[in-house]
């Protein structure tokens, strides 16, 4: 079997860790009898600047054909951020129904958690954010510009459908783990959106009795986050309380440079799309020394959403195998390797 991977290694380190990410992939698919076509797509904001537009006005039906598609990041200092993701991520994620966007989490060896030596080395948890609507919403608008009265409107769309199909994605998740789900919400503060979305949970939750079911406000989970994240599982949130909560439970776990997701279209009536939960980190950019673990991770999700989940454990396997070693590691996790270095010790650790 040859899968057709569409690729789009964006801008900053999105660009080398999908290199050593890309290499990772196409050894692993080599030792299990399959291989991976790769066609590489240049969407960045480098395009942006040199064209208008970070991608070409039919960029939604090149991707279509696409059985996966492999994200580095985008965004870069000089183009605003929301022109990186309103031209390009967002409108890949809704023209593909890629309603859920799926985080998971997990505390790896030989990582700088903040949680690492407190006994809570079986972390593990999913955060399932929904990737459509929203708090990201393009309704709203300025007015009175650069008057003594200016004020914004920012408004979010939640609908029925919306919530009910990511809360029920959710409890089937949980199904398959431990069989627990907490909602991230905020009815005290947002009253209409947020009641809206515990009555869609409450309903559902009576559909299954043998997940345990439980409604945090999202400062609350987030202080729990950090101090006793071992009883969560699956956590279920908004766009927006998603993103954050995924940055802060990547952070806990091990940092940024390790954490993967993926924007699935459930039915696979269209591509999917894998991606690091970290952006292009200008910071880093062009040393070399970016943690490609991320991508790696992102890449073995991708092997799962294609059924090829042999391979994808054997990934995971090469991953952890290395990092438990401790030997070739990137600056983040207190090393003096390199990218390159790293993806290779990967690569060098299938099985
Ligand atoms: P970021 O995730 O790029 O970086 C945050 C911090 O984490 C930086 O100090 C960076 O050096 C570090 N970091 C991130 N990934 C790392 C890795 N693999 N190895 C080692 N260190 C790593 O977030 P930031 O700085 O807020 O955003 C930078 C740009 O990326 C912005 O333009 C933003 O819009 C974009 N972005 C794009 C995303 C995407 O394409 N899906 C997601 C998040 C941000
Ligand atoms: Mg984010």
């Amino acid at each position: 079997t040859s899968y057709r991977i569409a690729s789009i290694p964006g801008d900053g380190i999105g660009v080398d860790v999908t290199v050593e990410a890309r290499k990772v992939l196409d050894g692993a698919a080599a030792s299990h009898g399959f291989s991976l076509s790769w066609t590489e797509f240049d969407w960045s904001c480098e395009r942006y600047t040199k064209t208008g537009s970070m991608m070409p006005e039919d960029g939604i039906e090149r991707l279509s054909p696409f059985d996966g598609i492999f994200l580095g990041a985008v965004g870069f200092p000089g183009v605003p951020d929301h022109v990186s993701l309103w031209g390009l991520l967002i409108p890949v994620r809704r023209a593909f129904g890629q309603y859920v966007n799926l985080r998971p989490v997990r505390l790896l060896p030989g990582t700088t958690s903040a949680l690492a030596g407190r006994g809570a080395d079986e972390l593990e948890m999913v955060i399932v954010r929904e990737n459509s609507e929203g708090e990201y919403s393009e309704i709203g608008g300025r007015h009175n510009r650069g008057q003594g009265n200016e004020f914004v409107l920012q408004e979010s769309v939640f609908t029925r459908v919306g919530v009910e199909r990511i809360i029920r994605y959710a409890f089937e998740l949980a199904k398959t783990r431990t069989g627990r789900v907490c909602s991230a919400t905020k009815s005290n503060g947002l009253i209409h959106s947020m009641p809206f979305w515990d009555e869609i949970f409450a309903e559902i939750s009576s559909e299954y009795p043998d997940v345990h079911a439980e409604q945090c406000h999202v400062d609350a989970l987030a202080a729990r986050m950090v101090q006793a994240p071992d009883r969560l599982d699956v956590v279920v949130a908004s766009n927006l309380f998603g993103d954050i909560l995924s940055d802060l439970a990547a952070a806990v776990t091990g940092g940024l440079g390790m954490a993967p997701s993926g924007n699935i279209n459930p039915t696979g009536e269209f591509p999917s799309m894998f991606e690091a939960v970290h952006g292009s980190a200008p910071d880093i950019a062009g040393q070399g020394i970016a943690n490609p673990v991320a991508q790696i991770l992102a890449g073995a999700m991708l092997l799962d959403h294609l059924g090829e989940t042999v391979a994808a454990q054997d990934v995971r396997a090469a991953v952890e195998k290395v990092l438990e070693e401790g030997i070739v590691q990137t600056p983040d996790l207190g090393g003096k390797s390199t990218t390159a270095e790293l993806g290779s010790a990967v690569v060098a650790a299938l099985s």
